[in-house]
């Protein structure tokens, strides 16, 4: 036996007799029939798992590749999927939602009920003028508004955007811009740690800088009561209009490629780029995942940690659960407050069954155990869980096992669910019910994703050798393009480097010699991920030089025990270089800037400052010797093709 393969962790029996997926032949079977005929299997899971208004004759369509159709002749409406399909099938008292606010009060939402809201914001909606096709942004804390809200979209065919509550009233500007939103539904504020945080004066003043003035209509949902300045004409209480509106609306046919929701990610370069999802292969995808990596049965508590301003909120909170005709959790506040045994007691109270949540967070929690041992895991009934979740980030094996041990109690599967906002869905992960668990590896492709590791020149690599991660056909929940900008959508997931027939998915990968096993090590471009959110390391330097003292600055990530990677900016002044108690305001100034340019997740953690940067001759800067500054490795190697090197010594920490 190999060394990975003694310690793999293998599905418990029970689980395995019931499972979607039960056992290895059942997950192979499955590969080969994918194999064998690509479109059929997704066809029959379209057909089955989903209520067309029009059957689709057509399934992959590759006529214009890379931008490629699913189900293009089908029409169907998502929210009609969500919501009047369960209704219809007798779940209409089923609860959908427990929402826990972030002082721990409780509030439930059946089916029924939710399809109600949602039929009276859709109204809402269509009252304040928009229609099919219309964008409109959603900027809402962990709400059941939040839902409502994508759900009314899809409702009426409007492509909604959600901005994550914690970005700055910039970037919801430049998202308000680039989507062209007729509309935005905020909130006055919202709860988070006991405290009470504004968003409406932060949307006031996005859409004061200008650029945005197709948004004719501003829906304010009233979450903390706090002051707010209503524009007469263009802002209303959300509530108010939905009083005045009837509790059906009749849905939107729409075809399978209809725009459901544009998402911004950051990439290497630029802007962050508007991620356009399609309406029926997304929705598929949410659904199937739902049933092969979480095993969804009737009975099951599911609930998913994630932000709805994430793509893991769309696709695991607004949409999977909810087609699949699930109960979930939807938590509006943090995990440490009022302390750090908050997740605990909350599978605890909602006798949680499915939890999905991140690496960042359980290492978080975990250092909160070993400081406090009264908010252990130990200390919690955890027994109604049967499958636990990671996303956003690689998971450390330590963390793993913690998690495994602590949370699970030994019996939980971990499905380690590598995918994208690109992606839709869950693309490299384990089957609850099947796939032997190795600590640290998504293990094997979703049945049906066809991903692979190929070298610079597209050429698969021999298992156990690291790559770079691709996907060799399109699937139905894939990225269609990046809004308003086609070139862009081309030149990053389909370079010309692999003549455009392989998805780049921006990851390093290595498959296990053995097992085949994928290890994810990494971006392989200049995108951060901290604590699991997305970030550009261009995005951050654009925002520091905009700043008026900024010269120049350059942004590498550094390895960090909780958030996974940090932020390390290297700054060159206009004036002088800064030292001492200068130095130390100066670091907090640009900190600030940073938070108020993009969002608080983006402030450097570390700051330094130079006369200059390292340079070559040519006048590139020298990353890979940031890099190793940054996590204040020794400069060994030669530094004479650099211009400059005595900078290293300002720039060590
Ligand atoms: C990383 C989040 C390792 C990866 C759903 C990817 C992961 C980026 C995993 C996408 C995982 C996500 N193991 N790395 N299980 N899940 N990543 O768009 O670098 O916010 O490219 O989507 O997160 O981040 P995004």
């Amino acid at each position: 036996m190999s060394e990975n393969a003694q310690k793999l962790y293998y599905p418990p029996e029970a689980l395995v007799k019931n499972a979607a997926v039960p056992g290895m032949e059942a997950y192979q079977a499955l590969v080969k029939q994918a194999e064998e005929d690509y479109e059929g299997y997704w066809a029959n899971h379209a057909r089955k798992l989903l209520d067309w208004h029009k059957p689709f004759s057509t399934v992959l369509d590759e006529s214009d590749a890379p931008f490629f159709k699913w189900f293009a002749d089908g029409e169907l409406n998502v929210s009609y999927n969500c919501l009047d399909r369960q209704v219809n099938n007798g779940l209409g008292d089923k609860v959908a939602i427990i929402f826990e606010g972030d002082d721990g009060k409780v509030s439930k939402v059946t089916y029924k009920e939710l399809l109600g809201k949602v039929c009276k914001m859709a109204n809402a909606l269509k009252s304040v003028g928009v229609k099919c096709g219309d964008r409109v942004v959603i900027y809402l804390p962990m709400s059941v508004e939040g839902i409502v809200a994508m759900q009314a979209c899809a409702r009426i065919g409007a492509t909604h955007s959600v901005v994550f509550g914690g970005f700055s009233a910039q970037s919801l500007r430049d998202r308000l811009e680039s989507s062209g939103a007729v509309a935005l539904i905020t909130s006055d504020g919202q709860f988070r740690g006991g405290k009470a945080l504004p968003l409406k004066p932060i949307a006031d003043e996005a859409l004061s800088m200008g650029g945005c003035e197709a948004v004719k209509n501003v829906l304010v949902v009233k979450r903390t009561g706090g002051e707010v300045t209503m524009v007469a004409g263009r802002d209303q209480w959300v509530e108010e209009v939905m009083a005045q509106q009837p509790d059906t609306c009749e849905p939107e046919w729409v075809g399978a490629e209809h725009p459901l929701f544009l998402l911004y990610t950051s990439g290497s370069t630029g802007k962050p780029k508007g991620v356009q999802h399609s309406s029926g292969g997304y929705l598929l995808q949410a659904v199937l995942s739902m049933q092969y990596t979480f095993d969804i049965k009737p009975d099951d508590v599911f609930w998913c940690t994630a932000d709805i301003g994430w793509v893991t909120g769309h696709t695991y909170i607004a949409y999977g659960p909810l087609a699949s005709g699930a109960t979930q959790v939807v938590f509006e506040g943090v995990p440490t407050y009022p302390d750090a045994g908050r997740f605990w007691q909350m599978i605890q109270n909602h006798k949680v069954s499915i939890f999905y949540t991140a690496p960042t967070a359980i290492r978080s929690l975990i250092k909160a155990a070993d400081a406090n041992e009264k908010v252990h895991p130990k200390n919690y009934d955890l027994s109604s869980l049967r499958i636990m979740g990671s996303v956003g980030e690689p998971i450390n094996p330590a963390a793993w096992e913690w998690y495994h041990e602590n949370v699970g109690g030994g019996r939980c599967p971990i499905v380690d669910t590598f995918w994208q906002t690109e992606t839709g869905a869950h693309m490299i992960t384990p089957m609850p019910g099947a796939t032997p668990l190795l600590p640290g590896s998504c293990t094997l492709p979703f049945p049906g994703i066809q991903a692979t590791v190929v070298d610079e020149t597209g050429t698969e690599v021999p298992w156990g050798q690291g790559g770079i991660l691709v996907v060799k056909r399109p699937w139905p929940s894939m990225i269609r393009t990046v809004w308003g900008d086609p070139e862009r959508f081309k030149s990053s997931y389909y370079p010309a480097d692999f003549q455009g027939k392989l998805y780049l998915a921006g990851d390093g990968a290595i498959r296990d010699a053995e097992t085949g096993y994928f290890t994810i090590t990494g971006r392989i471009d200049d995108v951060l991920n901290v604590s699991g959110h997305r970030m550009g390391t261009m995005e951050i330097e654009s925002a520091l030089v905009a700043h008026e003292k900024v010269a120049e600055a350059a942004v590498v990530g550094r390895p960090d025990d909780t958030t996974g990677e940090a932020i390390v900016a290297f700054v060159v002044l206009k004036g002088p270089r800064p030292t001492g108690d200068e130095a130390v305001a100066t670091i907090k100034e640009l900190a600030a800037w940073v938070g108020k340019e993009i969002g608080p997740i983006a402030k450097p953690k570390d700051i330094r400052f130079g006369e200059n940067l390292p340079k070559t001759r040519s006048g590139k800067i020298m990353r890979r010797l940031l890099r190793q500054l940054a996590k204040g490795e020794e400069i060994t190697q030669d530094t004479s093709t650099l211009e400059n090197p005595a900078i290293l010594d300002q720039l060590k920490g």
